[in-house]
This record gives C-alpha cells, structure tokens and sequence, in this order.
C-alpha cells in the first residue's frame, strides 16, 4: 500500500514536472497559438477565410503578371472627374460627416437618373441608399433580410462576395447552374449560358428568402433577356421570395443587348433591391461607392444594418459622383444616354434645382 502511494507521489510530481515544462514551452514559444485557440473566430465566419481576390492582387503585385482578374479599369478615369475631386477637397464642409443614408445632392441625382428608368418616382431619402460600395448594398441587404435558416438562390458562376454574405447572415446559398448549350462549331457567346426554368423552379420551397440575380452578369457577362428575367419574376411572385438585383455594371452592354430591370416588372419593385455602383460606371473602383433603390419598406431595413455598422460614406465621393451617364459612352451609344438628364456637380442645390426646372421645360416642349 505504502509501495502504491509513494508511485503515484513520484508519478505525481512527475506529471507537475511536465505540466511546468509543457506550459513554460507554450507561453515561450507559442502565445499566438494559445490565444488563437482561446480567441477563435466567430462562428459566422467560420470557413470563410480564403478570398478570390485577396489571393489574385498577392499573384498580381508581380510586375510580370498581367491581371485580367479583377474588375478595375485600366483606363485613366476622365480628368475632370479627378479634377473636380481635388476642388472638392478644398471646401471644408465636404470633408465632414455627411446625412448617413447618402448625401442629399447624390440620392436626389439618383432618384431623377433612375426614375426615367422606372418610370416611377423615388423618394429619394426613403427608398435610396449609398453604400460603401455595391458590396455594402449586398452586405446591408442581405444582414438586413435574410433571416437564420433562410435558402438564398444563387446562379452559378456567381460573384464571390455571395456566398459568404448568406453564411455569415447563418443562411444557406442554394445554387443554380447557368449551363451553357451545345454550340457546334458556331461562334459562342455569353447568352449561350441558360437557366433551366424547372431546375431553378425546383431550388424554390417555403425557406427561400430570396434569390439573387447578377445582370449584365459577372463573369460571364451575360445580360439577361426579358423572357429569362420574366422566369425568375414568376418565381418571385409565386414563392413570395426577395430578389437581390446586383446591376453594378448596368452601363456596360454590347450593342445588341438591352439592359432590362427586374424591379420594372410587374409585381417586383415591391420585392426587389436594386444594386448600382458609381465605381463601376465611372471606371473610379477605388472610390467604393454603390447604392440600393428599392420600396421604403425593404431600404429601411437596409438603413437599420448601415445606420449601425459605418454610419456613412466618404462625402467629397458623394458629392463628386452625380455625372452624366452619357460622358462615358462612345459615340455609337451615346445617342442612347442622352436622353437621361445630365447631371451637374459641385453646384449648389438651387442651381440643380433650377436647371432641373429648365429640362423639365425642355421635354415637355419637345412631347
Ligand atoms: C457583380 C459585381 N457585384 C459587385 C461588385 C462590387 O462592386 P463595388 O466595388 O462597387 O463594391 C463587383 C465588383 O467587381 C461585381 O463585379
């Protein structure tokens, strides 16, 4: 007995000698390791570390690499825009907190651009939202939405961000393949990637919250026709589903092809959100701007996640980005633009005000 105890004493210091070796080593060599293990991620975002793009500007910081990857022009922006930016800076004002859901002059220009694409008015501080970026539309959209244990429809190949926006909202992606038909030999094109309407209708049950569509698509840069867009609106309607409309590149389209927006069709403004980007359309990526138009009773809830996660946007951005579509168009669309009102910055309030009256004036002579 006395034998048996003395053992376990030694064994006992033995295993204390140990435990002082093994942790003096961790708290030596290893105090990342040990916090990493105490501080673990967030559920939410767990499996979601690894990043398209944060891998593909590491690969293309070599100046031998050509990056064909990532969607920033290589083309100067105009040098008014960047020119008009630096004045800008000089004003005091506009280097401060701007009103949280958009500045009053950029809702206001975006609410007179989009309402000829509507042909419906938008109240420009309820149903407009600027966001960092056509990312902060999707992130407030989808946080502000999607509910835990929700399905979100996805189309396959997809814009990355998706995916883990829907996870971290403790959503499920549900995803569609666009499949491409057989081309035998003839030229191939983006509208040659389809969706099966059974098989998208078969992705649709009681737990979808919503869908997302990406027209003109990214990366295959489809743009979606009215009979297809008209598939996806019945399914809306028929399964009382959101749609989240990501259009960044809206202004980008072939001759040939006509941009089309969901949200026009009947029944869908009331569920859809539609998502634009100024760094898109005025080739300034870095600027980070977008915005989100839809009915006040779904952009409030956008406003709610935005209101308390960054509050605002940059101002001298917002006041800078009410420019005139058809500036970036070549001369064969250019005709097409033209007919949206052109935009000034950097006046003041009475003088777009007034010159709004005076377009106003124009048109009504000229129907
Ligand atoms: C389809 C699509 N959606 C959203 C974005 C993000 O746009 P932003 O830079 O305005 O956040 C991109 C950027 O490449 C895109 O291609």
């Amino acid at each position: 007995m006395f034998l048996i105890q003395r053992r376990l004493c030694s064994l006992g210091s033995r295993a204390k000698f140990l435990k002082t070796i093994y942790s003096s080593k961790i708290l030596g060599f290893s105090t990342s390791a040990k916090m990493a293990l105490k501080f673990k991620n967030a559920k939410r975002i767990e499996g979601l570390d690894s990043n398209v793009w944060i891998e593909f500007t590491k690969l293309a910081a070599d100046p031998s690499v050509v990056n064909l990857g990532q969607g920033l022009p290589d083309i100067s922006p105009p040098t008014y825009v960047k020119e008009e930016l630096s004045k800008i800076a000089l004003i005091d004002g506009l280097n401060q907190y701007t009103r949280g859901f958009g500045h009053p002059s950029l809702v206001k220009a975006l609410s007179c651009l989009y309402e000829k694409c509507y042909q419906n008015q938008i109240n420009p501080d309820k149903e407009i939202l600027v966001t960092v970026g056509a990312y902060g539309s999707l992130f407030n959209a989808i946080q502000g939405l999607v509910e835990e244990g929700d399905e979100v429809i996805i189309m396959v190949p997809f814009y990355d961000c998706y995916e883990p926006m829907v996870r971290m909202a403790g959503a499920t992606p549900v995803f569609i393949p666009l499949r491409s038909k057989p081309i035998d030999g003839e030229k191939w094109s983006s509208s040659d990637w389809t969706l099966d309407p059974q098989e998208l209708e078969s992705k649709f049950n009681s737990k979808t919250k919503a869908i997302i569509l990406n027209t003109p698509h990214n990366p295959i840069g489809k743009v979606y026709t009215k009979e297809e867009l008209q598939v996806i609106a019945d399914l809306c309607i028929k399964y009382d589903t959101l749609c989240i409309s990501d259009e960044v590149y809206e202004w980008l389209v072939y001759t040939g092809n006509k941009h089309l927006k969901i949200a026009t069709f009947p029944g869908m403004w009331e569920r859809t959100i539609t998502i634009g980007s100024a760094g898109k359309t005025f080739s300034v990526t870095g600027w980070k701007l977008g915005w989100s138009i839809g009915p006040n009773h779904l952009i409030k809830h956008l406003q709610t996640v935005q209101q308390n996660t960054i509050y605002t946007c940059a101002t001298p951005l917002q006041k800078l980005s009410a420019i005139p579509v058809s500036a970036f168009c070549n001369s064969e669309t250019k005709s097409q633009f033209e007919k949206f009102v052109r935009f000034c910055f950097i006046k003041k309030d009475s003088t777009l005000d007034a010159a709004e009256e005076i377009i106003k004036a124009w048109s009504r002579q000229k129907s």
